[in-house]
Formats: structure tokens, sequence, C-alpha cells
């Protein structure tokens, strides 16, 4: 048996529209943080099958797909008994195709004992899952195209919690969403806005510019979700408590000109960040929503 556990990322500049999507290839840069806590532990158990067996609740499918591609890259013909599981609720709403096709991805690859690079680990992975290629790198990953790498900053830790208002199964998966943007009206000037905050956000990270950093992700995540409103049959994946959320975050914003940077995924649970240094504001804050909402 064959064990690899790989962590899910939020990305701060979201990949949303395909270039190509066979591939996986975006149409803009995006820029991520990778959740080292919230992890996916995969198994590949040896069979004596001219198929695998899965034996986990996620989508099965496109999983077993991934490991057929990953077999004919490398000319295998080893059939597997799949076991994943997330370290963190199942049934939080964060069931994360990043983690799980990274991990899987890592886990094959162990299976043959051979050397493969990260960068190519990371092409493997993305072919299976988009955001998964950000896995690979961390704290920070950066992907344009077939290329992802780490970027230096001067964060090296970021304390991170999710606030999660519903853990219902999403209607809209995000592959449909990625195909959806396109026909929104705003979508054609898309890659510009998501390019140019890419610049600012690396800037204000840089110069240590916290509430800069803070806006340019708000707007970040805000321009996604008008992405998703404005498509030709538009879609939404926020409850009402979603908008409670972020509108007390946004008050505590304003009335102590400091807070955590925020941001959402496709889905409707609100993910926080919060310096290492802001760890009683993290404590606090969290305490909160507790009062209303499971916060992990
Ligand atoms: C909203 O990587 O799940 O989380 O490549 O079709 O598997 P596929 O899409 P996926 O898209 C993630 C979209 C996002 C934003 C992001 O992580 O950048």
């Amino acid at each position: 048996m064959t064990e690899a556990s790989m962590p899910t990322n939020i990305a701060l500049i979201k990949y949303m529209g395909k270039k190509d999507s066979v591939l996986n290839i975006p149409d803009n840069s995006s820029f991520s943080y990778t959740l080292d806590n919230l992890r996916t532990t995969v198994k590949l158990t040896p069979i004596d099958d001219a198929r695998d067996h899965w034996d986990s609740a996620e989508d099965k499918t496109r999983f077993i797909k991934h490991l057929d591609f990953l077999r004919n890259k490398f000319n295998q013909k080893q059939y597997f008994a799949i076991q994943s599981s997330n370290n963190f609720p199942s049934g939080c709403g964060l069931a994360s195709s990043a983690s799980s096709f990274a991990a899987l991805t890592e886990c094959f690859i162990n299976t043959m004992h051979s050397t493969v690079s990260t960068a190519e680990k990371a092409a493997l992975s993305r072919q299976g899952s988009g955001s998964s290629c950000r896995s690979f790198y961390k704290p920070f990953a950066l992907w344009s195209g077939e290329k992802v790498e780490n970027v230096e900053l001067p964060y090296k830790k970021f304390i991170h919690h999710v606030i999660v208002v519903s853990s219902d199964k999403k209607l809209i998966s995000s592959s449909q969403a990625h195909a959806q943007v396109k026909t929104s009206l705003l979508y054609s000037d898309r890659k510009i806005r998501a390019e140019k905050r890419l610049t600012e956000l690396l800037n204000s990270f840089r110069q240590q510019d916290w509430q800069k950093s803070y806006e340019i992700i708000w707007q970040e995540f805000q321009d996604m979700l008008a992405l998703f409103e404005t498509a030709e049959k538009p879609f939404s994946y926020l409850k009402l408590s979603s908008y409670f959320v972020l509108d007390a975050l946004r008050d505590y914003w304003e009335t102590h000109h400091d807070g955590p940077l925020v941001t959402m995924d496709a889905g409707p649970n609100v993910h926080v960040l919060f310096r290492e240094d802001q760890a009683s504001m993290a404590n606090m804050l969290s305490q909160a929503f507790r009062e209303r909402f499971t916060v992990i």
C-alpha cells in the first residue's frame, strides 16, 4: 500500500475561466496560499483486477479518470483499491478537489518509485483539477499558463479559519462555473483585471501594506462573484448567512482599521487569514462567529 497526503489551498487571485478545458490551462494567472493543515490522504493498494476500486463518496468518475490518465502517461498496468480521506470534517462544505487530486497524483507517482520533479507532478495534477497544481508549492503559489512557482514574500504563515455557513453539496461544480462565466459581459476584461490585481497584491504584500492587501483580495473575490451573477444563466453559491458574515467582517475593518484578509471560493463559506501577530484578534473573531456557525 502506498500513501500520500497533500494540502489544499485558497486562491487570493482566482482561477476562473479556462483557455483549455482538457489540459486545464487558465485564462488568467492565479495566486494562492497553501493551507497546510487542511489535507487529503490517498492510499493506493495494488489489486489483481482490470479496473480500480473506490471506497469513498467523492466524485468517483473524475478521480478514476485521473488515475487512468496517470497510468497511461507512465505506461503502467497496475490497478488499485483507492482510499481517500480528509483531515477536516466531511460535510463542512470544504471537500476539496485541490488536495484530493494533488494527493492522488503524488501517491500514484510514489507507487512507481521513480523520480518526478515537483514541476512535473504539479503539471500532471493540474490536468486532474486545475487548482491542485498550486498545492505542490508553499506557502504561496503563483500559477500562469502551464507554469507554477513559489513566491518569496515577507509573510511566511497566516492563521486561517473558515466560517462554515453551509455544508450543502453545491449544485454547480467549479468546472461548470469555469465554463459559465465566459457568457458574462464582464468576462472580456476579466484577464486584465486579474493580472492588474495580481501585480498590485504582490506589491502590497512586499510592502506589508495589510489594508491594501485586504482591499485587493476583497475586490478580487467580489469580481468572481459578479461573473457568476452576470452569466447568461446567473448563479450564486452565497447563502443569506454568507452576507451576514461578510458584512460583519467589513464592519470590523471599518471600526478598527484593521482585520483579516477575506475571501471566498465557489461556495457559501468565508475564508479569513490573519497575520501571526494578529493571533488574539483571530481568537476573538472566530469565537464570536462560533456563536452562530462552525468555524474551522
Ligand atoms: C473558485 O480547480 O476546482 O476555487 O480545474 O475544473 O477542477 P477544475 O476547477 P477547480 O477551480 C477552482 C476555482 C476556484 C478558484 C481557485 O481556486 O483559484
